[in-house]
């Protein structure tokens, strides 16, 4: 049986010695044999490389929360997936509706960030969903069909990736969508993705995970079926109780 994947996005929120306290207090409450799940931690690029140290006895994953789409260069301010591979990053978070709306991130770029990261064998975890203006004009599905096609124009070959649902609207409001409505619209992107690429590369090599006001009281009815594998977590992961609460709520179905 796959491990359910758990990944927390810290956002701009810790220092690197806070994320250090919180990271420490995360691998303290695992097991020292590990659980049967993938747990990946997102912390702020400062924080990266103590967050790397803490976890590095233990089998947690070290993520990023976004590069740039160029590999090097005159950026001032970016951040390189090459900087990001050299201190052991496998994962990438990839057009998070923050950078989308706030940042003005464009599919374009997005596709560029795919595509780079599968060339340094960094697992993208592509964000899509629809804000409540779209989903109140009717357009739900077709924004999220557009996200998942566009993010991988061109994206042809991969050992892995990973698609995170994210209802824009519930995201930081403390209450998360119908878990049902999670199920139809993972249904969705697994047909989307199927329009893509043969049923056994969508079905052995892509994950779907649901983000949004996720907590160690709801996990359970989010995961609780195939189309579901995983969860993106804000807020909550910044708790270690809660995120160590959430861990273990998945891995107890295992
Ligand atoms: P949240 O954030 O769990 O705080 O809603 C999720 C995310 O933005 O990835």
């Amino acid at each position: 049986m796959e491990f359910p994947i758990v990944i927390g996005n810290w956002k701009m929120n810790l220092t690197p010695h806070e994320s250090e306290i919180v990271a420490k207090k995360i691998v303290a409450g695992l097991p020292p044999q590990g659980v049967s799940a993938e747990v990946v931690l997102c912390p702020s690029f400062p924080s990266l490389e103590v967050v790397e140290r803490v976890i590095a006895q233990s089998t947690i994953s070290l993520g990023a929360q976004n590069f740039f789409w160029q590999e090097s260069g005159s950026y001032t301010g970016e951040v390189s997936i090459k900087m990001l591979k050299e201190i052991g990053c496998g994962w990438s978070i990839i057009g998070h509706s923050e950078r989308r709306i706030v940042l003005r991130e464009n599919d374009d770029e997005i596709n560029k960030k795919v595509k780079l990261a599968l060339a340094y064998d960094i697992v993208p975890v592509i964000c899509v969903g629809e804000k409540y203006e779209e989903r109140q004009a009717g357009q739900k599905d077709f924004v999220i069909m557009k996200e998942v096609a566009s993010a991988l124009k061109g994206v042809d070959k991969f050992n892995r990736l990973v698609v995170a649902y994210e209802p824009v609207w519930v995201i930081g409001r403390g209450e998360a969508i119908d878990p049902e409505e999670a199920q139809s619209v993972a249904t969705l992107i697994k047909y989307t993705l199927r329009d893509m690429y043969s049923h056994e590369v969508v079905d052995n090599k892509i994950k779907i995970l649901y983000g949004g006001s996720v907590d160690d009281q709801n996990v359970s009815q989010f995961v609780d079926n195939e189309l579901i594998q995983g969860v993106l977590v804000g807020g909550s992961s910044l708790k270690p109780e809660t995120f160590l609460g959430i861990i273990n709520k998945l891995t107890s179905k295992c």
